[in-house]
């Protein structure tokens, strides 16, 4: 069987991770051939021996290589390479989560016009494979929901957070370590989650590529005492991202959570991805593993290349029909318990005053616990809610924080898995 011919754009983390594993004495390694690599500089992190260097990215499209792999990041040059690949007649797998987020259909589409494939495992959960298995061996289920924890390096942020680590040394760690995204803001503030969810939900609902708008929020807010809290009703905080089916369209959303301590997502620590899939044949069905680093993400990478090598004899995956979208829900009509964190002044009357608040806005609460006093003299209220719909609590906390007597407010949303 002749060789895949390979050509790499990009030479940083991931793209020196795969290099470094398709060079390695591996069996699988007898069905490729690394033609070029786009570099516009040398990376001292890895030697690519005599492999051809081309400067211009561009210049790898030009290349006689069977595939282009995309290791570039970012969306509009990502997009422009990936195009002129696909019209070149070369196939493309990238593991770059915002091209396929802004611009899966029309690049699938392109794909399916030049008889070429575009495969993108590497996208959502890094190695952990979600993509081919939602795509291909889920087939014959219908998919309820899409519940993850889809972003290593956040999950590895709060891990650390968990135990009493600070959020601006972990997220430096997070960076020395390979496993940030290009731009880390893009981790800690739930895009990058909500680009995977986006895919996710696209694969098992037809939302679209790009996807809707919809509600994201990253970890920014999240300070050690929330896991103190959540550690007394046996909870911890993790950030999740959901797509979910409902009658009234499909509901997709990205931030923090705090979740039940023995529910199947809450145990994964580090770097670790999981995803729980509820599904009507399997009943619920988990996957987890390593969601970030460069040999996770050079797995993926090589499972879409040996899909490809063997892509004469069956198409590596199947794409949703796009054609028809369910409409997407109000992020403001959700229903969801909440945690409830408030410093206000130690002076009486102020739990009446938010009691009354909650009352009049029909909220009920299932714990409320007054904590000691701050350094600062204020006092920490935490309050477990009752199911309300979103608007109501968003309107809630904006009459809370009307009040000098509240100096700070903050809700976590608690998701039961
Ligand atoms: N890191 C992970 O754990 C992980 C996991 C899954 C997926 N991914 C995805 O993998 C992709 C690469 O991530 P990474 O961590 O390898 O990023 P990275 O270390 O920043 O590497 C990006 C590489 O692309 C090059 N590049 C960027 N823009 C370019 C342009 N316009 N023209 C030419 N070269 C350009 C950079 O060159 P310079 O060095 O000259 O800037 C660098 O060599 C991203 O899409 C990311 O989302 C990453």
């Amino acid at each position: 069987m002749a060789k895949l011919k390979i050509g790499i754009c990009g030479w940083g983390n991931v793209a020196t991770g795969l290099y470094e594993q398709l060079v390695s004495e591996n069996e699988a390694n007898a069905n490729f051939e690394i033609c070029c690599i786009g570099a516009r500089r040398d990376n001292p992190i890895c030697d690519p021996g005599s492999t051809k260097i081309l400067r211009d990215i561009f210049a790898v499209v030009e290349e006689d290589i069977d595939v282009l792999v995309e290791l570039i990041g970012g969306v509009e040059t990502a997009k422009e390479l990936i195009t002129r690949a696909l019209n070149s007649g070369k196939h493309v797998v990238t593991a770059n989560k915002a091209v396929i987020f802004e611009h899966g259909e029309e690049l699938i589409e392109l794909a399916f016009k030049n008889k070429v494939q575009l495969l993108f495992e590497s996208a959502v959960c890094a190695g952990t494979p979600a993509i081919k298995i939602l795509s291909n061996d889920l087939i014959a289920n219908k998919i309820f929901k899409v519940a993850g924890m889809l972003n290593g390096t956040t999950n590895f942020i709060l891990s650390k957070m968990e135990e009493g680590a600070s959020y601006e040394s972990v997220l430096q760690e997070a960076q020395r370590k390979g496993y940030a995204e290009p731009d880390p803001s893009l981790d800690v503030n739930g895009t990058d989650a909500a680009h995977k969810i986006g895919i996710l939900a696209a694969l098992a609902f037809n939302s679209g590529l790009p996807s809707p708008n919809f509600y994201i929020e990253g970890i920014e807010n999240i300070q050690t005492q929330d896991f103190t809290y959540a550690n007394d009703f046996n909870m911890t905080v993790k950030h999740l991202a959901v797509a979910q089916l409902n009658e009234n369209g499909v509901e997709l959303r990205s931030h923090p959570v705090m979740l039940r301590k023995d529910s199947s997502l809450a145990g994964l620590k580090g770097v670790r991805n999981g995803i729980q899939f509820d599904t009507n044949l399997l009943g619920e069905f988990h996957i987890a593993g390593s969601g970030a680093g460069k040999e996770s993400t050079a797995s993926g990478l090589i499972s879409d290349l040996f899909a490809l090598s063997r892509y004469s004899k069956s198409p590596p995956m199947l794409y949703p029909d796009f054609s028809s979208k369910p409409p997407l829900q109000n992020f403001d009509d959700l229903i969801f318990k909440y945690y409830v964190y408030l410093e206000v002044k130690d002076e009486p009357g102020v739990l009446a005053l938010i009691s009354k608040i909650f009352a009049d806005h029909t909220i009920g609460f299932d714990k409320v616990i007054q904590k000691d006093q701050l350094e600062n003299n204020n006092v920490p209220v935490v309050i477990f809610t009752d199911p309300i719909v979103e608007s109501e609590m968003q309107i809630a906390l904006k009459a809370l924080d009307s009040h000098q007597e509240v100096l700070n407010s903050k809700i976590i949303r608690i998701e039961d898995l």
